[in-house]
């Protein structure tokens, strides 16, 4: 049986609303370029890097055909956007019950990583006074691949000197709960309304659900059952 000994938290979604932040900067350069993209439809941008985004979105129009520096101009001002939003972030907006759970694992000793595709994390992470809480954070520069690949995760067992197995992953994002599964990893999904392939062992609906306690029973008790 294995014990679980670190957590893995995406970022955006999982720790603070900035999905919602990420959604408004997108929905601004959609709205320019004629698409129309609404929350349902961002379900997929959420956990996917912000090329890929911006690919996703031009998709549903085929004849907006940009070149490399149109994109590239889009993609700076989407940030830019982004950045006013969260201009004014503090540890308020952390979501309700993460810093209860962070507080409740770092005096359990569990060992901590943030796995997010946002280059902005460690900003992110400064203005809501969590620096110091996480004993990694990835850089999304230096993955091969992006979520749903599994790579992530397993670099941020490897940062906790841990095996994927003995980590636990949260996730707000479909792309997420997949890498995360992939990685072997046992996965907790939040407020995500449909799945598709890859199914989590736990959901709750909105972050003050998490209860660590319970989670790691229910994560231990599952793989005793399944093997
Ligand atoms: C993910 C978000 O965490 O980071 C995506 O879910 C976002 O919506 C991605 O596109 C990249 O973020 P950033 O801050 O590097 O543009
Ligand atoms: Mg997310």
């Amino acid at each position: 049986m294995n014990e679980i000994k670190g957590l893995v938290f995406d970022l955006d979604g999982v720790i603070t609303d900035t999905a919602e932040r990420h959604y408004l900067a997108w929905k601004r350069i959609a709205d320019r370029l004629g698409i129309a993209i609404d929350r349902e439809w961002n379900e997929r941008l959420k956990g996917i890097s912000r090329t890929e985004s911006l690919e996703l979105i031009l998709a549903e129009k085929p004849d907006c055909l940009l070149d490399a520096e149109e994109k590239e101009q889009l993609l700076k001002e989407k940030n830019a956007h982004y950045l006013e939003l969260i201009a004014e972030i503090t540890a308020a907006d952390i979501l309700p019950g993460i810093s209860d759970l962070l507080e409740e694992a770092k005096s359990g000793g569990y060992r901590m990583a943030i796995a997010s595709a946002s280059k902005n994390a460690p900003l992110i992470l400064e203005r809501l006074g969590l620096s110091t809480v996480f004993d990694a954070v990835v850089d999304p520069e230096t993955l091969t691949y992006n979520k749903p690949h599994p790579e992530i995760f397993e670099r941020a067992a490897q940062a906790l000197g841990l095996e994927t197995h003995e980590c636990i992953g949260f996730e707000d994002s479909l792309a997420g709960i997949e890498g995360i599964k992939r990685a072997g990893m046992p996965a907790v999904a939040i407020g995500i309304p449909v799945f598709g392939e890859w199914l989590p062992d736990i959901e709750v609906a909105v972050t003050k659900d998490l209860k660590l306690e319970e989670i790691v029973r229910k994560v231990t008790m599952k793989e005793r059952v399944e093997g």
